[in-house]
């Protein structure tokens, strides 16, 4: 049986943090998808389309991960992938709550399906999308801190909000 694992997210932008998730969780899985939940109520910095492309080009030397986005329920997601687990970073302890919750939720909904928890490296434990979203949008250099495929496409979304 091929185990596989759906890594959710809202990747706006994906960061280093991120990549160093995915990259664990390659290693202890047969396969990871990594799935871009798309919420149409909210306004991203970056589009699902730039997102999913730019994480497929920063993860393009991982065979065994894909990248894909969803809508709706997390967990009718991963039950259509036929996955067995969701992987989650957690950074400090403020993560936590959040996290439990939603872990709490999902198994309440699919009892068969469990969360595993990933710790980023040390030097990424700082890092959040709307840290780096808040850094790129008041000017600030963000390229050491997200994927060079992801600042791209920041650089990009940023000339366009500009004008
Ligand atoms: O990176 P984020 O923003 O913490 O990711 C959150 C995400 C997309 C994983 C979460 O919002 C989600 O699962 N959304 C889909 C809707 C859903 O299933 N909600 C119930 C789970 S609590």
């Amino acid at each position: 049986m091929r185990r596989l694992a759906v890594y959710p997210g809202s990747f706006d932008p994906p960061t280093l943090g991120h990549l160093d998730v995915i990259e664990r969780a390659s290693k202890l899985f047969d396969g990871i998808v990594v799935a871009i939940g798309v919420n149409s109520a909210k306004k991203p910095l970056l589009s699902a389309e730039d997102r999913l492309q730019a994480l497929r080009d920063s993860t393009a030397h991982l065979p065994n991960v894909e990248v894909d986005s969803f809508e709706g329920l997390l967990i009718n997601y991963v039950q259509s992938k036929h996955a067995l687990s969701i992987v989650r970073g957690l950074r400090a302890t403020a993560d936590f709550e959040y996290e439990f919750q939603m872990a709490m939720v999902n198994r309440r909904l699919a009892s068969e399906i469990d969360t595993v928890f990933l710790m980023t490296k040390w030097e990424h434990s700082y890092l959040s999308s709307s840290i780096v979203r808040e850094v790129a949008t008041l000017g600030g250099d963000y390229t050491g801190l997200v994927p060079a495929p992801v600042a791209e496409v920041i650089h990009r979304a940023l000339g366009k909000l500009r004008g």
